[in-house]
């Protein structure tokens, strides 16, 4: 499963510290073996089931967040680094934690993903945060699952928490607001 995870994750490479990385990597290795879905299903399902008929898979949607979130955070660096500290490192582990819970959120019925039982009750950003914790996932890196979604509105985001959420949000908004390509996929 690890290979597996790697070949799912290529950007878990990009963490700097070694045991960090290693953190994370056991993290969505734990999430997989607790989880109804396989890493072939995050190829296939929509990233969100809050848009009907989502044509971004988990995948492409997760993977453009750590993008984003590693893009902004080293804009702000060059430009605003005199300023506010940004630690690239927890920017990256965080984004690609921030919807590990997912996979103890959702299940597949009649092939399609479904938030099941658990997940009505326990949202991502909490099951996230609890597989992250057994992992040895920093605090810090832990607040940025926590807060990336709606439930951290009601938290003071740190700047790495801040600039996830905002690459979270900018890549959903648009297809909330019904922009996705109809038959995408
Ligand atoms: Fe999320």
């Amino acid at each position: 499963m690890r290979d597996r995870v790697e070949r799912l994750w290529p950007e878990i490479a990009w963490i700097g510290d070694e045991d960090l990385r290693e953190a994370v990597l056991r993290t969505w290795v734990l999430a997989f073996e607790r989880s109804p879905l396989g890493p072939d299903d995050l190829e296939r399902i929509p990233f969100t089931l809050l848009v009907p008929d989502c044509p971004a898979t988990f995948m492409e949607h997760k993977r453009s967040v750590v993008h984003v979130a590693r893009r902004s955070a080293e804009a702000m660096r060059e430009l605003l680094g005199r300023a506010l500290p940004v630690d690239m490192d927890v920017v990256i582990a965080g984004a690609i934690l921030a919807d590990v819970g997912k996979l103890l959120e959702y299940e597949i019925r009649d092939g399609r993903a479904v938030q099941s039982e658990r997940g009505e009750r326990l949202r991502h950003p909490f099951t996230g945060v609890a597989l992250a914790l057994e992992c040895g996932v920093p605090d810090a890196v832990c607040h940025v699952i926590a807060a990336h979604a709606a439930e951290g509105d009601l938290v003071r985001r740190s700047t790495e928490a801040t600039i996830v959420h905002h690459a979270d949000f900018m890549t959903y908004e648009p297809f909330r607001a019904g922009h996705g390509k109809r038959g995408a996929r």
